[in-house]
């Protein structure tokens, strides 16, 4: 650890036989100090020693217009008050992080960065004795192995994609920006991660990732999300109409209930499967770690659309509410055909109408979340176990028992 005492000792020591010498740079440093504007035009002032390209430099400054520079910024110039704030369409200056408004923004930032993790972290050895060795894993669960790292390896980048393309300018709160950043960020983890599986057990990596435009049940998801981004990531739209409020809410509807709430459950649940088994365990880790951001992605998407409902109760009409339960419909259905296309016989104790049960579950899930009526009544869940990795009533003591897991460095225990 740094030690400023030690910091401080040997800037004496070694300055001292050199402060004859350092004397005119302190003099410069004690002008720039003084606020006095002719001080600070006097160090502008280009110099007969200046360099060309350091008059230049300075020439630059003395046409700097401020005021042009902050007109640009977003929000009033003014102290920003916590009634001032808002998810779209604030007017406060974006750029004061405090006084908070949402502390379960803050919250989520906080707990996103406790739960850092990195993909090399993880042990690949026994994935890739078990990959290469050519009864190590039957056809079908070759198969699961395939296909999910095909559709996660794209369907991680266009999330990240709109949401730095799009979400991040469109939601104007600071607080929720700062969440929006460390999601962005897990993003890139989750990419790399299924790259560094692809990686290791030698795959071929354009079969891989090419999977999205090659095979349909990979290709429907991935197009079904697109099309939510396609208007809002245009760099001229902006919210603050009924319209483009709620085509804005749509987006953060398919993005954060459908594709990261219901279309990497099937993946998810089934190379988890493996892992209880004993088989791809490294893999299997790795997407235990990608669940337990994906459940935080998922959570403060949520709140924001719920938040968003709260101060802008007109744009939660009938229409509105029956297009969102379509589109987690849609959703639902499009996963349970990518169940079928995953698992055409039973695999790992599960099967494609287990799967589809769970996914009505999920489902049933996404819609009370933002307070649509359930579509599949009664429907039960057929892994309890994947409610015990991540329980869905119970998600935060989940997140503090893997936490502390993980910052002591334990591994997962798949038991
Ligand atoms: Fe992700
Ligand atoms: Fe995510």
């Amino acid at each position: 650890m740094l030690s400023w005492d030690e910091f401080d000792e040997e800037e004496t020591t070694t300055a001292a036989p050199a402060a004859a010498a350092a004397q005119p740079a302190q003099q410069n440093t004690a002008k720039l100090d003084n606020e006095a504007a002719g001080s600070v035009e006097e160090a502008r002032a280009v110099a007969a020693d200046d360099s060309a390209a350091i008059a230049r430099a300075k020439q630059a400054l003395n046409e700097l217009d401020i005021r042009e520079g902050l007109a640009e910024l977003e929000g009033e110039s003014a102290r920003v008050h916590v009634g001032d704030k808002q998810m779209i369409n604030a007017r406060a200056d974006l750029n004061q992080l405090v006084p908070f408004k949402y502390d379960w923004a803050w919250q989520k930032y906080l707990d996103g960065c406790a739960n850092h993790w990195m993909p090399q972290e993880v042990n690949m050895n026994a994935d890739i004795a078990l990959w290469k060795s050519p009864d190590g894993l039957s056809e079908d669960e070759r198969r699961i192995v395939k296909r999910n790292l095909g559709f996660f390896s794209t369907a991680d980048s266009l999330v990240a994609n709109n949401l730095v393309l799009a979400v991040y300018r469109l939601i104007t709160n600071p607080e929720c920006r700062q969440y929006i950043l460390r999601q962005a960020f897990e993003e890139a983890i989750h990419t790399h991660a299924y790259q560094y599986c692809i990686e290791s057990l030698g795959m071929d990596e354009g079969e891989i990732f090419n999977m999205y435009h090659e095979i349909p049940s990979v290709a429907k998801k991935a197009s079904w999300g697109l099309k939510y981004t396609r208007s809002i990531s245009d760099p001229t739209f902006q919210t603050g109409t009924v319209e483009t409020d709620k085509e804005f809410l749509r987006n953060l509807i398919a993005y954060y209930c459908v594709l990261e709430g219901i279309f990497f459950y099937c993946g998810f649940t089934q190379i988890l499967s493996m892992g209880r088994r004993n088989k791809m365990t490294g893999t299997a880790e790795q997407f235990q770690y990608i669940l337990r951001d994906e459940s935080m992605h998922l959570n403060f998407g949520i709140d924001v659309i719920n938040q968003i409902k709260i101060e802008n109760p007109h744009l939660w009409d009938a229409a509105m509410k029956d297009e969102a339960t379509q589109m987690i419909l849609q959703g639902t259905q499009l996963e349970i055909e990518y169940a079928r296309d995953t698992m055409p016989r039973g695999v790992l104790g599960m099967n494609a109408a287990m799967m589809e049960d769970y996914l009505k579950f999920i489902a049933n899930r996404r819609l009370t979340q933002i307070g649509l009526k359930e579509e599949y009544p009664g429907t039960t869940n057929p892994f309890p176990w994947m409610s015990e990795i991540m329980d869905l009533k119970k998600e935060k003591n989940f997140f503090e028992t893997r936490v502390i897991e993980y910052q002591t460095g334990g591994a997962l225990s798949w038991d």
